[in-house]
């Protein structure tokens, strides 16, 4: 079914799935590589490792049309709960209408209309997260990219989720951008890519090491003591993107620590 929504394109990705373009933002939201198959791969396949056998409790950070929780019901037996975060409720609403089966639509619909294991909050996640008193088996982190919106990449906003893991959670993310790998290190939890086709697919996260497939190399580590990975900043979860950015630039500019270039001339002169 074709839709219209405010400042949205609609396209198909090469998965023959509909994918989303923010002319404001200029931005997707969806892979144009497939839109199912994104969420498949760099959100559903990294659980693999959890027992799926157990009541599921999951957080769906930018809900979006919702492909990683529809894709989660196609796959997980039992879920117990998923709270999904997104601040465009046009979005939200007409959620059930996009892709998926009937059976699956149907959850969704249902579960808009009335809430019975799905739960939507409309707004600003980082206010959302600060209210929710749940701990989570699985965490999907699917914001738009870091340097368009930070507000949701932040090194505060990452401690915020992480903070509502168990031991054995998994948090994915299709992200694997080095402030990002950093804020969630500096967290102290495990940290790992998801790989697919030899490519690195994104990143996932738990306290469990055993649930990290594949762990982050020492070079990779290294990497993260650069200015690259300088974090983006938001204490009080309260600023705009452009502030966030703004004082990551100068925190960069000013930083003693080593550049990303400098570390790897370093290494090749190693080698
Ligand atoms: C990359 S898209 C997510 C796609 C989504 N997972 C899906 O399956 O359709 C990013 C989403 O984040 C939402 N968003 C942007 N800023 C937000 C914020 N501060 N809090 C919650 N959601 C936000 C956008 O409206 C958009 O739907």
């Amino acid at each position: 079914m074709l839709m219209k929504f405010k400042n949205i394109e609609i396209f198909k990705t090469q998965d023959g799935s509909i994918g989303l373009y923010n002319k404001e933002l200029d931005e997707i939201y969806h892979s144009k590589f497939g839109a199912k198959k994104e969420a498949f791969e760099k959100f559903i396949e990294p659980c693999f490792v959890l027992d799926l056998n157990k009541p599921l409790m999951i957080l769906d950070i930018c809900y979006g049309i919702g492909y990683n929780t529809k894709t989660a019901l196609e796959y997980f037996p039992f879920i117990s709960r998923i709270d999904c975060l997104e601040t465009n409720e046009e979005l939200v609403f007409n959620s059930y209408k996009f892709e998926f089966s009937k059976k699956i639509n149907s959850i969704i619909e249902k579960n808009i209309k009335k809430p019975e294991f799905i739960y939507f909050y409309i707004g600003d996640a980082r206010n959302t997260i600060k209210k929710l008193q749940n701990k989570y088996d699985i965490i999907f982190h699917d914001g738009f990219a870091p340097h368009k919106q930070s507000v949701l990449w932040s090194e505060d906003f990452i401690k915020k989720i992480v903070s509502l893991m168990k031991k054995d959670s998994i948090y994915c993310t299709y992200n694997h951008s080095k402030p990002v790998l950093k804020a969630l290190l500096d967290t102290g939890i495990c940290i790992g890519k998801t790989v697919k086709d030899n490519r690195i697919a994104g990143t996932i996260a738990s306290y469990n090491p055993d649930l990290i497939v594949n762990k982050l190399d020492e070079f990779e580590l290294e990497q993260l003591n650069t200015k690259s990975a300088i974090t983006y900043k938001d204490r009080n979860l309260n600023l705009s993107n452009e502030e966030i950015i703004k004082n990551r630039n100068l925190e960069v500019l000013n930083s003693s620590l080593l550049s990303l270039s400098k570390l790897k001339r370093i290494k090749q002169l190693q080698d």
